[in-house]
């Protein structure tokens, strides 16, 4: 028994030596192939690096300003504020869409044509995938939890595809309809409620607080953090909340002395970095007791019934049934939806309609379009916005020459590339100018008027621009993801007021100032209209 114990026993442990030889032989094979492969890539990839260094040797870096030693231009970026203008105006007397300026380490690349823009976000958008890390793009984000501020990387992905799949996806936005509904109906409320009152429209306040309400509406189901007004208008506190998005708007990536000399971080040179904090706490001091609220209410028991956006974030689970995110991740993207939503659809709105009161015969041509395709016996509703073509052309045209922000987010180089015959080293911000690519000449004639019927073609206006003639969504891998909720607030706002009112200029204003503001694209002053109803009474919301 003990023998064959032993007999089979040295059976096995031959099979096995000889079973453990040949999968050492195998293994060594293996390793073998594995690192012929290694080498011979390892080769190929630094033969092709060195074929690619001594191209991009031959090629020149993009023209721009002799650079200080050092600290390159930062002397000029501080000397000239606001420092976009002073960029637009340098490549309008260098007579080029691309340049190079040296703010300390960073090379900032803007451009300002079509062509090499695609060469950015279509041939190479790979490479320039990432975005750069600065405080105001760090506190936005809560230390890089969210989606838009944040660099390449797994964060990012996690939260692109969250972003797409769960929150603005086709069917959460159908789910989500009668909320926005709600909102264009408070809208008219609120205007005809200064009609009522014999005051004029602050445009402004007006496009903003629509945008506010909406996403608030969205996310927490609530217009109002306080008692809000009974006009429908907005309470003190939705205006500091709008307020400190704008505010935190304005600052990011805002030529701020420490996002080029991070070491000077803290001691606030230009002033920027108080403002930032400041604004970035306000939204969360409005939103995040909400979010508390809600997490407990959810882990109680209290709440069953998924509502809105912020049901959403807290009952995603990962694939071990745990929440997919933590509670720092759904406040700071949260944050960063308000901030992304507020200010597209309400700038180009606001001047849309300070340009179209100005020639009132555009005016004529978009309500008469929505007499023909909605009529005066119903007010105009989200399903109709694909036969809206002449609306979407005035919102459209409004995008082209008045863009939000002068330049669009910066996408970082993760690599060094070829834009145009230039060469664009490894860490460069490539920043997409909306101002320059909107008002280019060559791609728009007669650039400065505001004329739709440029955006006039066969079929479909949309307020998508894919190929980058002008910035509305940008395109590629951090392309905006909510095109769909975007073009359909701004159409609704512009079709709602339309539709709903007869709008002329203030008592004693024959023409509408559109002067630019200096340091933002703000109309200066503030435009304001009256706004006279031109539909059946019963027609308008009766409460907020
Ligand atoms: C009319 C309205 C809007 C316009 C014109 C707009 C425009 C843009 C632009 C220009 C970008 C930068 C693209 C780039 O880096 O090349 C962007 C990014 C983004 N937008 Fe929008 N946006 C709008 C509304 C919204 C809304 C409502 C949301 C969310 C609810 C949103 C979420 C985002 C996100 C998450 C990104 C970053 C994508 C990434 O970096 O991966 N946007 N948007």
């Amino acid at each position: 028994m003990a023998m064959n114990v032993s007999t089979t026993t040295g059976f096995f442990t031959t099979t096995a030596t000889s079973f453990a030889s040949t999968s050492s032989i195998n293994a060594v094979k293996i390793l073998l192939v594995t690192l012929f492969i290694s080498i011979v890539s390892t080769v190929i990839k630094s033969q092709k690096r060195a074929a690619y260094k001594k191209a991009s040797k031959n090629l020149s870096l993009p023209p721009g300003p002799t650079p200080w030693p050092l600290i390159g231009n930062i002397p000029e970026m501080i000397r000239y504020r606001p420092t976009f203008r002073w960029i637009h105006q340098l490549m309008k007397d260098m007579n080029t869409d691309i340049c190079l300026i040296r703010f300390g380490r960073t090379n900032f690349v803007p451009i300002s044509c079509p062509v090499l823009a695609r060469e950015v976000l279509k041939k190479n958008d790979a490479i320039f995938a990432s975005r750069p890390k600065t405080l105001s793009a760090k506190s936005m984000s809560g230390g890089y939890l969210t989606t838009i501020v944040v660099p390449y990387n797994d964060q990012w992905k996690k939260m692109r595809k969250i972003l797409t799949t769960e929150i603005i996806s086709p069917a959460r936005h159908k789910w989500l309809h009668d909320k926005r509904a709600e909102e264009a109906d408070n809208l008219v409320f609120y205007i005809h409620n200064q009609f009522k009152a014999n005051k004029n429209v602050n445009l402004r306040l007006a496009t903003r607080h629509y945008g506010g309400n909406v996403i608030r509406k969205m996310v927490f189901s609530k217009r109002y953090f306080g008692k809000g007004m009974p006009d429908g208008g907005p309470g003190p506190e939705e205006i500091e909340h709008i307020d400190a998005v704008f505010t935190a708007l304005k600052y990011l990536y805002g030529f701020c002395i420490s996002d080029y000399m991070p070491f000077l971080l803290g001691l606030d040179l230009d002033g920027q970095e108080k403002f930032v904090l400041q604004a970035n706490k306000t939204i969360r001091d409005y939103q995040n007791p909400l979010i508390d609220e809600r997490i407990q209410q959810w882990r109680s028991g209290e709440r069953k019934e998924m509502e809105d956006l912020l049901d959403v974030f807290i009952t995603l689970k990962d694939s071990d049934g745990k929440p997919l995110l933590t509670a720092d991740e759904i406040k700071n993207q949260i944050a960063e939806i308000m901030i992304a939503t507020v200010d597209n659809p309400s700038n180009a709105i606001e001047w849309a309609m300070g340009e179209m009161l100005n020639q009132p015969e555009i005016l004529k041509k978009a309500t008469e379009e929505l007499d023909r395709v909605v009529g005066k016996d119903r007010l105009v509703q989200e399903s109709d916005i694909p036969s809206l073509n002449y609306v979407k052309a005035c919102a459209r045209e409004a995008f082209r020459l008045h863009p939000v922000a002068y330049f669009n987010v910066p996408h970082v180089a993760m690599e060094d590339s070829v834009i145009g015959d230039y060469f664009i080293p490894k860490g460069s911000w490539a920043t997409l100018s909306r101002y320059g690519l909107g008002r280019n000449p060559k791609t728009w004639p007669d650039p400065l008027k505001y004329d739709p019927e440029r955006h006039l073609h066969e079929g479909e206006v949309v307020l998508t621009e894919h190929d980058l003639r002008f910035v509305t969504f940008s395109t590629g891998r951090r392309g905006c993801v909510a095109s769909l909720l975007g073009s359909c607030m701004t159409t609704m706002l512009l079709a709602r007021m339309l539709q709903c009112f007869t709008w002329t200029p203030p008592a004693n204003v024959s023409k509408i100032d559109l002067a630019e503001t200096l340091d933002e694209l703000t109309p200066a002053t503030p435009i304001s209209a009256f706004a006279k109803p031109r539909l059946a009474p019963h027609l308008y919301p009766m409460s907020p």
